[in-house]
């Protein structure tokens, strides 16, 4: 691979040991995957930052970086832990999980995290074809898909090496040409619900694995859902973006070109979800609790939850917990609305992710959720039961008499 002055120098360990091994692994993951160069990203993203998930060993390499105080050298966020200093009140874990888990956040402001957050296209919005190395699959799609900027789908490690170098390799969705759809799926249906969309998005990452689909027929959809359909496309799909019909920015330049490529194309009815959503969903009939926000809410689904709610003046029977990023509190707009949120009962809570939390520990077994990821993951994670429901019949649950 061909490397500038100032690379090489890097490489060579002119600036640390640490450094020169984090460059090192970017080469050789590019060197495999064909790269000839490396490039300069703007934005890094990085997952891993839940204890449950990282444990010590991750906790003692992060010490390791913070020691020799080698900070990050490009905008930087992360994926939320499993609790922050506010949150402690509602996750009740052992003193242990809960002092490491606030240490690793700890360390990652130290080294230069802004936010954390698994919505960071809501905090920054990425631009058309700028080069970033965002580990987290919702937000790799997201930001492919939704804004037309380019990175692949890193692991966290990855992510955190781009950030300390400010480097990535230049292959896979970085490439144009890398970039083009290989299935074409037609949605015939226009179901708006998030259980159906999830499932859909599901189904397709399913089918789709890691070839690129452009996917048409959806008609307009809000940034909500298609958050939840490329989150659920993610989960079950290798693949880092799709290409939306009247969405994706990059579509009308594949339109001339994009049947050469095409490898398949693929009906999806009402009836095939139906028998997907039959043989994926992780049932459990009784919620203890309800989780909103797998991954961080937009502003517009603050919208549409004010509005389901505005009628509402009884209180909750259980807690609806609202995961969101941390910079709507200082958007006063936004704020009003989350306070308002907090007068009807639901929790809102900044910076974290319930999924990668130990939930069982709190007593939790049956987790009601609106997210086909949560659906996918907390059973793995959480070690919890799910019901995967519509928010109008969460909102029924939790707020009308005799449930
Ligand atoms: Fe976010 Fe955790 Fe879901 S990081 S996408 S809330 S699994």
């Amino acid at each position: 691979m061909y490397l500038t002055k100032y690379e090489e120098r890097i490489y060579r360990g002119d600036f640390g040991e640490t450094l020169a091994k984090a460059l090192r692994v970017i080469v050789k993951v590019g060197e495999s995957l064909g790269a000839k160069k490396l490039i300069n990203i703007s934005h890094a993203h990085i997952s891993g930052v839940s204890y449950s998930n990282i444990g010590d060993a991750g906790l003692n390499f992060l010490r390791d970086l913070a020691r020799e105080k080698i900070f990050f050298k490009v905008y930087t966020t992360a994926n939320p832990g499993s609790l922050d200093t506010e949150s402690i009140k509602y996750f009740n874990y052992s003193r242990e999980f809960i002092d490491k888990q606030l240490e690793i956040l700890n360390i990652y402001r130290f080294l230069g995290v802004d936010i954390f957050t698994c919505a960071p296209y809501h905090v920054r919005t990425p631009r058309y074809g700028e080069h970033l190395s965002w580990a987290e699959s919702n937000a790799i799609l997201v930001a492919n898909s939704l804004y037309g900027a380019r990175t692949n789908k890193e692991a966290g490690i990855l992510a955190l090496f781009s950030a300390l170098t400010g480097k990535t390799y230049y292959a896979g969705l970085h490439i144009t040409r890398e970039r083009y759809p290989r299935v074409v799926i037609n949605v015939k249906s226009h179901r708006r619900e998030y259980t159906y969309i999830g499932l859909l998005g599901l189904y397709i990452g399913k089918l789709v694995g890691d070839k690129i689909p452009y996917i048409i027929g959806l008609g307009k959809l809000d940034i909500e859902r298609i958050k939840t359909l490329l989150a659920a496309i993610g989960t079950t799909g290798s693949v880092g973006m799709s290409i939306i019909e009247g969405v994706s920015p990059e579509e009308p330049d594949i339109l001339s070109y994009y049947n050469e490529y095409i490898e398949d194309r693929i009906e999806i009815e009402d009836k095939d979800i139906k028998i997907f959503e039959e043989s994926s969903r992780e049932l459990c009939d009784d919620p203890e609790v309800f989780i909103i926000g797998c991954p961080h809410v937009s502003p517009e689904f603050l919208l549409e939850l004010r509005e389901l709610l505005a009628k509402v003046e009884s209180k909750p029977k259980k807690p609806i917990l609202l995961f969101t990023p941390p910079t709507y509190f200082s958007n006063s707009y936004l704020k009003e609305i989350l306070d308002e949120l907090s007068r009807k009962g639901i929790y809102v809570i900044k910076s974290v992710c319930p999924v990668t939390s130990p939930l069982y520990e709190l007593g939790y077994r049956c987790v009601g959720t609106i997210s086909s990821k949560a659906l996918f993951y907390l059973p793995k994670l959480a070690k919890t039961s799910v019901a995967l429901m519509d928010l109008q019949d969460i909102i029924r649950r939790v707020y009308e008499s005799g449930s």
